[in-house]
């Protein structure tokens, strides 16, 4: 999709699309609507057709008006949102699929939120309704043009449009690994998918750790997740380093393929979901191709943790006690709290890289879900300023995440009379006990932790990856 600044160059347009807000619902020729078709929008806002509602989305389509028309609600000014204005757009598209319209013109000039965030949020919209698992939809739609309050220069304008299509290519690679099935998307093919990008862009280095190569590193934990799958566990290092003498930021993410949580296998009922249970790494890998497509200023590392989680003959039990890279001695007690494992040897690795900052994502437990919902990610973090940077991103770009606390008498659940910690905790506050695991392994560098268990994906019949959180993960290593 090509995207044109229509304040500087204007284009036809066989559609107008124009915001209203509840609270604000005039519309008059200053909006570039031709006078045929304001009579019928003037009446159908009399009539209460158009009430300006967060998600309203109204068609005006008639060969009188020549041009078409979309008058699409986005609620009342003051609680406007990100979230609001994007389920707009989407609605919007939703409507227009099946026209064979070529030309578009979006009219964001009436919307208070920056600019810069706006037209980044719309380009992402649109191009994330271009995905499809099953099919390459090709859209009819060829210039989209954006028309924006404040004048933008055409080199910011370019400049955000250009980002903003990285992002949604990373977000949309990220959707496409998660939702590729477990019996192709294995830590091999996690492994394979790194390299194919490293082919495409020579400014992305890739390296692949195989399961003896992490054994001579002492990296037992992690391996112990594996050893009861045919599938062969990798690490694969995505380097991105375009800076001289500037320390990395080190992204981490859960790369389980599959988790059917092994000895302590989980119930029948959903477990297809769990295919998805490598959208942190995937999420790692969206965000690496990103930063290479925009020519990031910034470096950054991603690290991939995969293992396929399996009971079987050569399966870990619950009792087994392993030491981690770090030295740590875990008892195993529950083999489907399985990504800590993973993570937590992923996390010592990361060590050698001396990073500024370590952010790990991953579909870490149900009971992030339980507690918060699919709204937001959960934040963990053992240092305030990086969580309040994350925080920042999260805000700006939609992709919420809401902090949980990481109190010592957490730390204290994870005690154990055979080893030196335990892999689970007690009944509650699963997902901060399991924050909590990691932090054992993090004390030497500034970390946090998203757990993404509620946000990765949608269930039933809008099953599918979601990408998130790319948004937030490029915002965040553009802005830091
Ligand atoms: N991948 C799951 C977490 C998960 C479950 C995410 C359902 C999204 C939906 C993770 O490996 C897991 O199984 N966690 C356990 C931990 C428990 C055994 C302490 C969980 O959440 O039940
Ligand atoms: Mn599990
Ligand atoms: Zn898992």
């Amino acid at each position: 999709m090509k995207y044109v600044n229509s304040n500087i160059e204007s284009k036809n347009s066989d559609l107008h699309v124009i915001f209203a807000f509840e609270d604000n619902l005039s519309f008059s020729a200053k909006h570039g609507i031709k006078r045929a078709a304001l009579d019928d929008i003037t009446d159908s806002c009399k009539r209460g057709e158009i009430e300006g509602k967060a998600g309203e989305v109204n068609s005006f389509f008639s060969r009188l008006y020549e041009d078409n028309y979309i008058i699409a609600g986005l609620g009342k000014k003051k609680d406007l949102s990100i979230q609001i204005f994007e389920k707009s757009i989407k609605n919007i598209l939703g409507k227009i699929s099946s026209l064979k319209l070529t030309n578009i013109l979006i009219d964001l000039s009436n919307i208070t939120i920056k600019n810069v965030n706006l037209i980044q949020a719309a380009v992402i919209e649109i191009e994330k309704s271009l995905y499809n698992y099953n099919s390459n939809k090709k859209s009819s739609i060829k210039v989209c043009s954006i028309k924006t309050k404040n004048n933008i220069t055409k080199a910011d304008f370019s400049k955000t449009t250009l980002n903003a299509l990285a992002i949604a290519n990373g977000l949309n690679t990220a959707r496409k690994l998660g939702d590729t099935p477990s019996n192709i998307c294995n830590p091999t093919y996690l492994a394979r998918e790194a390299k194919k990008l490293e082919k495409k862009n020579n400014k992305l280095k890739v390296e692949i750790l195989n399961e003896s190569q992490m054994k001579a590193l002492k990296m037992n934990s992690l391996l112990s997740v594996s050893q009861g799958s045919d599938q062969p566990a990798k690490l694969v290092i995505i380097k991105y380093m375009p800076v001289k003498d500037k320390k990395p930021i080190v992204l981490v993410g859960k790369g389980i393929t599959f988790d059917t949580g092994g000895i302590s296998l989980k119930p029948a009922s959903t477990m297809d979901e769990m295919k998805y249970d490598m959208s942190g790494a995937g999420s790692v890998i969206g965000t690496m191709q990103a930063c290479a497509e925009m020519k990031l200023k910034n470096n950054v590392i991603g690290i991939l943790a995969c293992a396929e989680n399996m009971p079987s003959g050569s399966a870990t039990r619950p009792g087994d006690v392993y030491t981690s890279m770090s030295g740590i001695k875990i008892e195993i007690l529950n083999t489907d709290a399985e990504g800590r494992l993973v993570l937590c040897d992923a996390l010592t690795f990361a060590k050698k890289f001396k990073p500024r900052y370590v952010l790990d994502m991953a579909t870490l437990t149900g009971a992030c879900l339980v507690g918060l919902g699919k709204y937001p990610s959960g934040l963990f973090s053992n240092d305030e300023g990086l969580a309040k940077k994350i925080i920042k991103s999260a805000d700006k770009t939609g992709d919420r995440v809401w902090q949980l606390p990481l109190y010592k008498e957490y730390f204290d659940e994870l005690k154990t009379n055979f080893a030196d910690i335990q892999n689970i905790g007690g009944r509650y506050g699963g997902a901060i006990t399991a924050a909590a695991f990691l932090a054992n392994f993090t004390e030497s560098y500034k970390w946090a932790h998203l757990d993404i268990a509620g946000t990765a994906w949608e269930t039933g019949i809008n099953k599918g990856s979601t990408g998130r959180p790319v948004k937030l993960l490029t915002d965040f290593v553009m802005s830091n």
